[in-house]
C-alpha cells in the first residue's frame, strides 16, 4: 500500500471474480502486448478484441496513446514516468481481471522490470500473459505511421524508444508474434490460440 493511503480498509465484494467469470463463461486475464512504437500492438490488440467480442467474450483494450490523453496525461517519457505509466495500467488491468473482463493492454512498456512488476501484482501467475510484438526497428521506422520516428531522428522528440531510449526485449514472453513476417489474421490466430491453450476461453 502507498504510505499516503493509510487508514484505508479493503472491502471484500460479495460478487466475486469467480462468480463473474462463471456468469461470463470465460476466465479473465491480462494480455499484455509489448513492443516498439509501430510494432502493431494496438492494431493486434483491437483485432483480437474483435474476434473475442464476436465470440461473446467480455473485453477491453487499453491503448498507450489513448490512456496518455487522460489517466496518464500527466506523464512524459522519462524512465520514471514510463514506470509510473506501467504501474497505473497494471493496477487498472488488475481491477479489470476482478471484473471478469479480458484486459488487452498495448503499451511499449520498454522495461523488463516494470512488466515483471505487473506479473507479480496479479493473484495467479496465469492471470498475466505477456505477448511480444516483435518487429525490427527498421520496419517500425519505415512504417512511421505517426511520423514520430522521423521527428525523433531530427532530434525534435527526446527519449524516443529505439532511437534515444532503450527497449528491453522480453526474455520469457508467453507468446512472441513476429508482426513483420505474419499478416494480421495470422497474428490474431496465434493470440487466440494462446488464450485457448491456457484455458482462458474455450475453442470452437
Ligand atoms: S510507455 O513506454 O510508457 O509504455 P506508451 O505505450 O504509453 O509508452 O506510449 C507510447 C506512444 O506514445 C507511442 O506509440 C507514440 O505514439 C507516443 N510517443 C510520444 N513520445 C514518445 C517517446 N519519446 N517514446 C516513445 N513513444 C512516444
Amino acid at each position: 500500500m502507498n504510505e499516503k493511503s493509510v487508514n484505508t480498509v479493503w472491502h471484500r465484494p460479495t460478487v466475486t471474480r469467480v462468480r463473474r467469470e462463471k456468469q461470463n463463461g470465460h476466465r479473465s486475464v491480462i494480455t499484455w502486448f509489448t513492443g516498439l512504437s509501430g510494432s502493431g500492438k494496438s492494431t493486434l490488440a483491437h483485432a483480437v478484441e474483435e474476434e473475442l467480442h464476436r465470440r461473446g467474450i467480455r473485453t477491453f483494450v487499453f491503448d498507450g496513446d489513448n490512456v496518455r490523453h487522460g489517466l496518464c496525461g500527466d506523464l512524459g517519457f522519462s524512465e520514471e514516468d514510463r514506470t509510473e505509466n506501467i504501474r497505473r495500467i497494471g493496477q487498472m488491468a488488475k481491477l479489470f481481471i476482478e471484473s471478469g473482463t479480458i484486459a488487452l493492454t498495448a503499451f511499449i512498456s520498454p522495461y523488463q522490470v516494470d512488466r515483471q512488476r505487473v506479473r507479480r501484482i496479479v493473484d495467479y501467475d496465469e492471470d498475466f500473459l505477456e505477448i511480444y510484438c516483435e518487429c525490427p526497428l527498421e520496419v517500425c521506422e519505415s512504417r512511421d505511421v505517426k511520423g514520430l520516428y522521423q521527428r525523433a531522428r531530427k532530434g525534435e522528440i527526446s527519449d524516443f524508444t529505439g532511437i534515444s531510449s532503450p527497449y528491453e526485449e522480453p526474455e520469457n514472453a508467453d507468446l512472441t508474434v513476429n508482426t513483420s513476417m505474419l499478416n494480421l489474421d495470422q497474428c490474431v490466430e496465434k493470440v487466440i490460440g494462446l488464450l485457448e491453450s491456457r484455458g482462458v476461453i474455450s475453442s470452437f
